[in-house]
């Protein structure tokens, strides 16, 4: 895209359609993780609610809090990227109202986001009314909404029949006209995915949603191959960090077992004799 600092109007006009390359958004949850992303040129970073899952080791997103979202900001805020930075707002901080919603939504504006997040469509449409009411740039999230697990009776492919189909694209419309300025498209079939793409003027961001969209996102973890467990069929990995940290690590415990460990060069000297012979 740009070497300035991405903004909420340069994701908005991003259309693949009208000549716009596509956008990257990646998942980060810390400092580290947020430089990572910045390096890799992505447009945006997503401090994702999958915290629950690929961070603290959860089944599902539903166990982090506004505070737990808000530490995270924090962190990711402190690389002080070009990308920018939104975070997910997590289930039950707008679920029960618009002045719960806004509340909430502030307190991860003053953590350091740029925009939030929010999963759902026509349901949540108002939510997000008075979210960009107030000044705060949102993202929608529809199709496989993460947040939604027991509803859906698992994390489920959504909008696969004609009917379920026809209300996603309700869904992305009510959001648009809410004034999203973009759209997380997660798990949906990809001629779905094309058709929404080409009926919103907003950006859509697919994960699990084919080719057709205006840009794609990913999970850290999933990217780096940054841990084991639950790899959906869309997930590419790009690496095998589970498989780098565990050899550096053994290779650690090697050493310390058979006194290769520290080295002189890891050690501390003094020039004064006396403190050798202490004792
Ligand atoms: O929390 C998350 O990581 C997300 C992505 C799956 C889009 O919402």
């Amino acid at each position: 895209m740009t070497s300035e600092r991405i903004t909420v109007p340069m994701v908005r006009s991003t259309k693949v359609s009208r000549g716009s390359e596509p956008l990257t958004m990646v998942t980060a949850y810390d400092f580290h993780s947020a430089r990572h992303v910045d390096l890799s040129g992505a447009e945006m970073i997503l401090v994702g609610d999958s915290l629950a899952m690929v961070v603290l080791g959860h089944g599902d997103t539903l166990s982090v809090t506004i505070d737990d979202m808000v530490h995270h900001t924090k962190a990711v805020k402190a690389a002080d990227t070009r990308a920018m930075v939104v975070t997910d707002m997590p289930w039950m901080s707008y679920h029960t109202s618009r002045s719960d919603a806004k509340k909430a939504a502030a307190k991860l504006v003053r953590a350091g986001a740029q925009a939030v997040k929010v999963e759902g469509g026509t349901k949540r449409a108002k939510v997000v009314e008075a979210l960009v009411d107030v000044e705060i740039p949102v993202v929608g999230h529809i199709g496989l909404t993460p947040q939604s697990v027991n509803s859906f009776g698992g994390f489920k492919v959504q909008g696969k029949d004609l009917e379920a189909a026809r209300a996603i694209i309700e869904d992305a419309k009510a959001i648009e006209a809410a004034g999203a300025f973009a759209l997380v498209l997660e798990a949906i079939p990809d001629v779905l995915a094309r058709e929404i793409t080409a009926q919103v003027a907003i950006p859509t961001i697919g994960i699990g949603a084919g080719l057709s969209c205006d840009g794609q996102v990913l999970v850290y973890h999933d990217v780096l191959g940054y841990g084991v467990g639950r790899r959906p069929k869309f997930v590419k990995a790009y690496a095998d960090v589970e498989q780098v940290s565990v050899d550096a690590l053994s290779k650690f415990v090697k050493d310390v077992r058979t006194a290769q460990f520290p080295t002189e060069a890891h050690s501390y000297h003094s020039t004064d004799e006396r403190v050798g012979k202490l004792y």
